[in-house]
């Protein structure tokens, strides 16, 4: 096998909020995969940083009453320390604001300023003229044109669904000052991805995603050849980096992000001597892989690659995007205590490499979300690792010890189990190298499987018995030789439990190609210690509640200091007109409504939909209405709901409602609707 040269990023995560279980992921897929790849010998690189700049984490320094750079510097602090407790490898983790990211980021700008893909244009925006800054559409708030709601945010409202343009709130004010922002024009600086360069580039380029997924958004992006210019401005007060030859204009922050990865590596570079420009220019054969999330794929898929090209460096050679996480298959939520943060779930007890275990049996190469379901997640860890992976070790080492001085027997490689395990290690590498990681766990767990039953097959407990000394050795040296072939299958994943192994089985570092060298002659293993602790339900309720009690403590962070990148998750979730044309949206009149007996969730609704019939459908939102209060109103029903049989009856169709974790509103068509009304 030659040896390749790879580098590797995750996404880099901003500089103001926790670590938490979501982020983590994206960070385990990416450790395994480098962690994989390192163990095959190749040169391999992963870096990150936090991500630094912007107007949240200008604004929430200012609201803690310290400089931007005291905050960062504290942030970073706690990320690094997460991420070296869930054992993810960063061979270098460094910052956005960093000298080596401003010169790569001018230089980068400059070459696509000389190229000629950056536009000056005048554009009008919302400013804050007692804070004197201008307003990004998440930091406006106002009346709902619509519905009236108040302090509804710049782009929709959360009351009645509608969306709009912060100018046509009523009332808008500033989230930073509360006064009412007033309209001035400013310059700003954009990349002409519309430029037919980029297009023709992008058109060839999408040829090397290997996600089906991320290649159809990809296309559906360029159709057309109609790419969006690119603003990549913010004028001042900006926490980033200046624009070259301009006063007071700054990189928008998703400019520098990516930069950050070269960045980093530039620093790693400088560390250890390595040559970057072998690494980052345009003919170089290196390998170069981002992993991230897919809220992030117009990113790293339209705009990084363009910057690259354009500014003379080498591209991507592949973006891999994973999906997001649900906890008990819901959205991550605070008030039930699932926005679990990396810190929580370690300081709840709970062994990290639980976590990355489970992970990675659910993780597979493609987008979609993958769902942490935390009884599973107690039954799965407890059954595949300690009763099936760690339970091969106790059984056979206890009698080594016994009777034999901790030494093996010496004939470890010509025996139909070891062959049969051995046999596995390439489809088990392709698993980890296509990153289907929920494959390669199955199949190492039926390895398990194979190893426990012929334990149960050869009963070294009775040979012990019978006093059969030789065949007992024999025996135990093979289980014990199949468990350390077994541990290098795991290595990637759980980096810290197999080095307990390799300090148990007394060998050096594991690595791949270990698979085909067995225990040398007369090797002696060491007194076997515990290697890993069931979990127990209890501790998960521990977690749970621990993590509740500090997320309201601090109900204000992360999440609404995230509010301007948030936005952009919501911008590229992308469906398609003909997907949307499919629902069949129409305005119902609730003729009825009643309590269902027995269930604490159910409201039962009479629906005139202008069919000549009335439709009976349940709906979950007896917390929010009584059945009185509703009567008479109109509401947005979806016709063409395939029936459903509920335990109460059959439910024809679904109404609409807006919630958060906290209310529920159901959505309300303005006046002057009348039933039957298609919606579009
Ligand atoms: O979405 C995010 O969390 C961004 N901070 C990711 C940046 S990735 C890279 F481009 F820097
Ligand atoms: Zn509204």
């Amino acid at each position: 096998m030659s040896k390749r040269k790879i580098l590797v990023t995750s996404a880099l995560p901003y500089a103001n909020g926790n670590i938490h279980i979501g982020h983590l992921v994206e960070y385990v897929q990416t450790d395994v995969w480098v962690r994989f790849l390192r163990m095959q010998e190749h040169e391999v690189y992963y870096v990150g940083a936090d991500d630094t700049h912007g107007t949240p984490i200008m604004l929430r320094a200012e609201k803690e009453g310290i400089t931007p750079e005291q905050l960062i510097e504290r942030v970073w602090k706690e990320h690094k320390q997460d991420f070296d407790d869930f054992n993810i490898s960063f061979d270098k983790y460094y910052s956005t604001h960093a000298p080596e990211n401003e010169e790569l980021s001018q230089a980068i700008y400059n070459k696509l300023h000389e190229n000629g893909f950056i536009e000056e244009r005048i554009i009008e925006q919302a400013f804050d003229s007692v804070k004197n800054m201008f307003l990004p559409d998440r930091f406006i708030k106002g009346e709902c044109p619509k519905c009236s709601a108040k302090d509804q945010y710049g782009d929709n409202c959360e009351a009645c669904g509608a969306a709009y343009l912060p100018t046509e709130l009523k009332n808008p004010y500033s989230v930073v000052s509360g006064t009412a922002p007033i309209l001035k024009n400013s310059t700003h600086y954009f990349f002409k991805l519309s430029d037919k360069r980029c297009v023709d580039f992008l058109n060839a380029w999408v040829k090397n995603l290997k996600q089906t997924e991320a290649i159809n958004k990809l296309k559906e992006w360029l159709v057309d050849g109609e790419l969006s210019d690119w603003d990549i401005s913010r004028d001042a007060p900006y926490f980033g980096f200046r624009i070259p030859n301009t006063q007071d204009k700054y990189f928008y922050v998703w400019l520098d992000a990516p930069v950050g990865y070269y960045a980093s590596f530039k620093k790693l570079c400088s560390e250890k001597n390595l040559n970057f420009d072998e690494w980052v220019n345009p003919n170089s054969t290196t390998e170069q892989y981002h992993f991230i999330g897919k809220d992030i794929l117009y990113f790293h898929t339209l705009f990084w690659p363009a910057m690259l090209k354009f500014s003379g460096l080498r591209t991507p050679t592949n973006v891999f995007a994973h999906g997001f996480l649900t906890v008990d298959g819901q959205k991550m939520s605070k008030s039930r205590g699932t926005f679990i943060s990396a810190r929580n779930y370690l300081n709840s007890g709970l062994n990290a490499e639980y976590l990355r275990y489970y992970f990675v049996a659910k993780l597979n190469a493609g987008l979609e979300d993958i769902d942490l379901n935390l009884e599973d997640f107690v039954n799965r860890v407890n059954s595949d690792l300690v009763g099936k992976y760690v339970n091969i070790a106790s059984r056979a080492s206890g009698f080594i010890h016994k009777y034999f001085q901790g030494k093996l027997s010496n004939e470890l490689f010509n025996h139909e189990l070891l062959n049969n395990l051995r046999s596995q290690e390439n489809i088990i590498s392709n698993f980890y190298e296509n990153r289907e990681y929920n494959k390669a766990i199955r199949r190492i767990m039926e390895l398990t499987d194979i190893v426990n039953s012929f334990i149960d097959e050869q009963k070294p407990w009775a040979m012990a018995k019978q006093n059969d000394m030789q065949s007992l050795q024999q025996v135990c040296s093979l289980i014990l030789e199949a468990f350390r072939i077994i541990s290098i299958y795991l290595k990637p994943v759980l980096p810290n439990l197999i080095s307990k192994v390799e300090e148990f089985l007394n060998i050096p570092h594991l690595l791949w190609n270990n698979i085909n060298l067995p225990f040398e002659n007369s090797h002696h293993i060491s007194e076997y210690k515990h290697l890993m602790q069931r979990i127990e339900m209890t501790q998960i309720n521990h977690l749970l509640e621990i993590n509740k009690a500090s997320l309201q403590e601090n109900n204000t962070s992360q999440v609404s200091q995230n509010i301007e990148q948030d936005n952009h998750q919501k911008q590229h979730e992308y469906i398609t007109i003909d997907d949307f044309a499919k629902i069949d949206l129409r305005v119902a009149k609730i003729i009825d409504a009643k309590e269902v007996e027995g269930s604490k969730k159910l409201l039962q609704l009479t629906l005139d939909a202008g069919e000549g019939r009335y439709r009976n459908v349940f709906s979950g939102i007896k917390s929010a209405y009584k059945p009185q209060d509703i009567i008479g109103k109109f509401t947005v029903l979806v016709a063409n709901l395939t029936p459903r049989q509920m335990k109460f009856g059959i439910s024809e169709g679904m109404v609409l409602a807006a919630s958060d974790d906290n209310s529920l509103h159901l959505i309300e068509p303005s006046l002057g609707v009348i039933a039957g009304m298609k919606i579009n």
